[in-house]
């Protein structure tokens, strides 16, 4: 994590002013902190109705953003345990009073990882051994993530922000009907590689609709981890019990793994577009840069695009070649970037998108090389979006991968583990679970993150939050992110209609496919016109992508929309309790004991 420099020990300053330095930084500190929140609207869209009312409560009773997305990213890891996670890692986009700000706490890969760590004697990718079991887990990140939000702009005590997650855990809840379903297509990746059955056994009976799902070891260790924090998880009585797991099955986090995780505040991709800024996620997720890209390229395309009506052939096929640009760049040049050097400011330079649209072949399809096997399957990961009532907002991705992670649930702790060294390159040129490929950027190296693909992402006009939004969906992330920004301000649809509208993604390989969603098909005529013009387009037999969006309309009016393809629940309500002050010091230690 990056330290603050230590001003006295360079001699930046005069020594007598130096033991002043703590007294005055607090007293700065203490005023700009105990200003109360303004009353007014807030606007929560979260995942589930759970993790939404506890938002809505932790606002309602004066807490800021930060206060209300740690508690739910708690009550989501026991509600929504297929993304939901403590086990698992991701990043937020966070605006606070008036600053903007990124923190990443992507899961990283163990000491004892290797660049072909999972490649047989001859070189040849072992099956599911990236995705399934142990060695698939990356190092976490969320508890350390969390933990370091709260620490910098967190209002509420840690401990009262775990008590809706800890009672949800220890008394039950009963699981909605989507939730049920996939932990019962998940039992068969599972079964008989992982413990998973132990866990989740309650979903496998017909009723398990009507029974609450209790799940005391994961309650046990809330309860240690809003007692003694950050450190319980990574130095502590779970750290023990997750080391151990790994033991039993042959995984590589170690104890020195756990202690050396940081969760890294890291500078937004901040990018001026259309009078708006967006600030979004930077490397290690592509998210960001593929946003800018695609919504650079598209605006060099306006011409083509007034051509185009919405969802016609033409406007899916224009889609489908920058898309298919943005992926070919995703491949080459992003990784981690304290391990690759990533060109962030070429990849997103206004002169390098012009000449990359300017490629864009407007009559037939551009043509990739080679054809690679497309999506996988049953995909999970979670965003939600949060606006206080003083204007403060958090954009929160957080996921296990895929879904339910690697199926192993950390005996006697409780907890999923994720599968998220799967994307990594594991190879060059083999896909991922989502189909896409990599190079070196992305290849695995000791203590590295993985490349990610989501996209937490907010909208300021002059300083004030105008969007807040972000969706899972692994690859088909940031192109979803893209069209509900599209459909938002080019085709002039409300938040409802802007999260539902039907959504297709292309990813250069297979060079031909168009992916459309489960929920909603394009047009019947657009779709034989692209399968006349040489695309193969599939509608999923699952959905990708659960958008939560937070819009400040032109008239300054706040809407929240939660997609329909999910369990999720969206409100604007307001507000009439203002904050007390900070009940506790901001000097607490960092994520991890040293
Ligand atoms: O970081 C990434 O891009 C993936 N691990 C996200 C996975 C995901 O979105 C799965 N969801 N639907």
């Amino acid at each position: 994590m990056p330290e603050a420099p230590a001003l006295c020990e360079h001699g930046a300053m005069k020594r007598s002013l130096c033991g002043l330095l703590p007294l005055v930084v607090y007293a700065l500190l203490a005023s700009f902190f105990a200003a109360p929140l303004r009353a007014g609207p807030a606007a929560i869209a979260i995942p589930d109705s759970h993790g939404a009312e506890v938002a809505e409560a932790v606002l309602r009773e004066g807490g800021n953003a930060i206060d209300a997305a740690v508690a739910t990213a708690f009550v989501l890891a026991v509600t929504y345990p297929e993304a939901g996670n403590l086990g698992g890692g991701g990043f937020i986009t966070l605006h606070h009073q008036g600053n903007d700000r990124f923190l990443d706490f992507r899961e990283a890969a163990p000491e004892r990882a290797s660049r072909d760590m999972y490649l047989d004697a001859q070189g040849n990718y072992i099956k599911d051994s990236s995705l399934i079991g142990h060695r698939a887990a990356g190092v976490p990140g969320t508890v350390a993530g969390l933990w370091e939000a709260h620490r910098l702009y967190g209002t509420r005590p840690w401990k009262s922000l775990l008590q809706p997650a800890i009672r949800l855990a220890r008394d039950g809840f009963v699981p909605h009907p989507q939730l049920i379903e996939r932990t019962r297509e998940a039992f068969a990746d599972y079964e008989g590689k992982t413990n998973f059955r132990d866990y989740f056994g309650p979903f496998a009976a017909g009723d398990a609709a009507q029974q609450a799902f209790r799940q005391p070891e994961l309650a046990a260790t809330l309860q240690r981890i809003a007692e003694r924090g950050a450190q319980d998880f990574y130095a502590g009585r779970t750290a023990q019990l997750l080391v151990a797991e790994m033991r039993r099955g042959g995984g590589l986090i170690s104890r020195e793994d756990l202690r050396r995780y940081r969760a890294i505040w890291r500078a937004p991709l901040q990018q001026a577009w259309r009078g708006y800024t967006l600030v979004t996620a930077p490397p290690p997720s592509s998210g960001g840069i593929a946003l800018v890209q695609l919504l650079g390229m598209k605006d060099v395309l306006a011409a083509e695009f007034k051509d185009a009506p919405y969802l016609s052939r033409q406007y899916v096929h224009l889609i489908a070649e920058i898309e298919k640009r943005v992926f070919a760049d995703r491949a080459e040049y992003l990784g981690d970037p304290d391990f690759f050097k990533v060109p962030v400011n070429a990849l997103v330079a206004p002169s390098y998108l012009r000449q990359r649209a300017q490629q864009v072949d407007r009559t037939a399809i551009s043509s990739p090389t080679g054809v690679k096997p497309g999506l996988g399957e049953s995909l999970q990961t979670t965003h939600f979006s949060i606006l206080d009532a003083a204007g403060n907002a958090v954009s929160l991705t957080y996921t296990l991968n895929g879904s339910f992670g690697n199926g192993v649930v950390v005996r006697g702790a409780g907890f999923l583990l994720n599968n998220e060294m799967d994307d990594f390159s594991v190879k060059p040129g083999v896909p991922n679970l989502y189909g896409v490929v990599g190079a070196a950027a992305n290849e695995i190296a000791p203590r590295k993150r993985m490349l990610s693909s989501m996209t937490p992402t907010i909208l300021l006009k002059d300083g004030v939050v105008q969007g807040v939004l972000g969706t899972p969906g692994g690859s088909t992330i940031f192109t979803s992110v893209f069209q509900t920004l599209i459909n938002l301000f080019d085709h002039g649809m409300t938040a409802g209609e802007a999260v539902a509208a039907p959504r297709f993604h292309h990813q250069l390989l297979p060079g031909t496919l168009i992916i459309v969603s489960r929920c909603c098909n394009l047009p019947e005529q657009t779709r034989s016109e692209l399968t006349a013009m040489g695309y193969d387009v599939r509608q999923n037999s699952w959905e990708f992508g659960d958008m939560q969006v937070i819009q400040r309309t032109d008239s300054g009016t706040l809407t929240a929309a939660s997609d329909p393809r999910g369990r999720g629940q969206a409100r604007v309500f307001e507000v009439t309790t203002p904050a007390a002050a900070p009940e506790k010091p901001r000097s607490r230690p960092a994520a991890v004991a040293e």
